[in-house]
């Protein structure tokens, strides 16, 4: 369990296979099971497996990144998601096999802490079936963005649900198929043993 915890890396190239169902039921299964605050249980995964609804929101993602303005309160990650759809970027997403958005109740006040405890059980448990993934942020930024919350609700999203977090997913496309695995070295996250 530590070993896989360990050796999760984040995969930005997939091989255009299929993932078989068994597969990802139980990553969708770790998701569900992740905790929530007060046990509500608003997660709600859009599985997207369409290339055409990838594609179209590789396009939507960048039209409306493009038509911003970088601002001196922005973070610096969204400034250069708009430099970058300025520059013609499509691909937010790495073109995987399959995108799984993560929505939550905007009355749910824990919306973003139950999201990262649902990727992170997804991502752990694909990187143990040696499936590749990726933390996709660019629908959250754009959680507002009204032309992004119409196409998401024609594909599923529910009235009162935004995006607060995507985790792209496939087979890592590497010499060996295998995900790249080697651990980065821990030069923050800090502990302090109080006794
Ligand atoms: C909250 C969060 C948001 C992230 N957003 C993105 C993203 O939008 N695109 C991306 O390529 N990686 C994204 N990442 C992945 C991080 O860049 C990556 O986890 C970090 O550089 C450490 O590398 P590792 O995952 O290989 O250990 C995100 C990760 C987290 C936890």
């Amino acid at each position: 369990m530590l070993n896989d915890i360990l050796t999760r890396r984040s995969t930005r190239k997939f091989k255009n296979k299929v993932i078989p169902a068994h597969m990802l039921e139980v990553i969708i299964e770790a998701g569900r099971y992740a905790p929530s605050g007060c046990n509500v249980q608003q997660a709600h995964f859009l599985v997207v497996q369409s290339k055409s609804v990838l594609a179209k929101l590789g396009e939507l993602v960048q039209q409306e990144f493009a038509k911003m303005e970088p601002t001196d309160d922005m973070p610096q990650t969204v400034k250069n998601n708009i430099a970058g759809a300025k520059a013609g970027n499509k691909s937010f997403h790495y073109n995987p096999q399959i995108l799984i958005i993560v929505a939550n109740s905007v009355d749910n006040p824990n919306a973003m802490a139950d999201t990262a405890c649902a990727i992170d059980n997804m991502m752990v448990m694909a990187n143990h079936i040696n499936l590749g993934t990726c933390w996709i942020n660019q629908l959250r930024w754009l959680q507002d963005n009204e032309v992004l919350i119409e196409y998401l609700q024609s594909i599923g999203m529910k009235e009162g649900e935004k995006v607060y977090g995507a985790m792209s997913l496939g087979f890592p496309d590497t010499a060996n198929g295998m995900p790249e695995r080697t651990p980065l070295a821990r030069t923050g996250n800090e502990v302090t043993f109080v006794e």
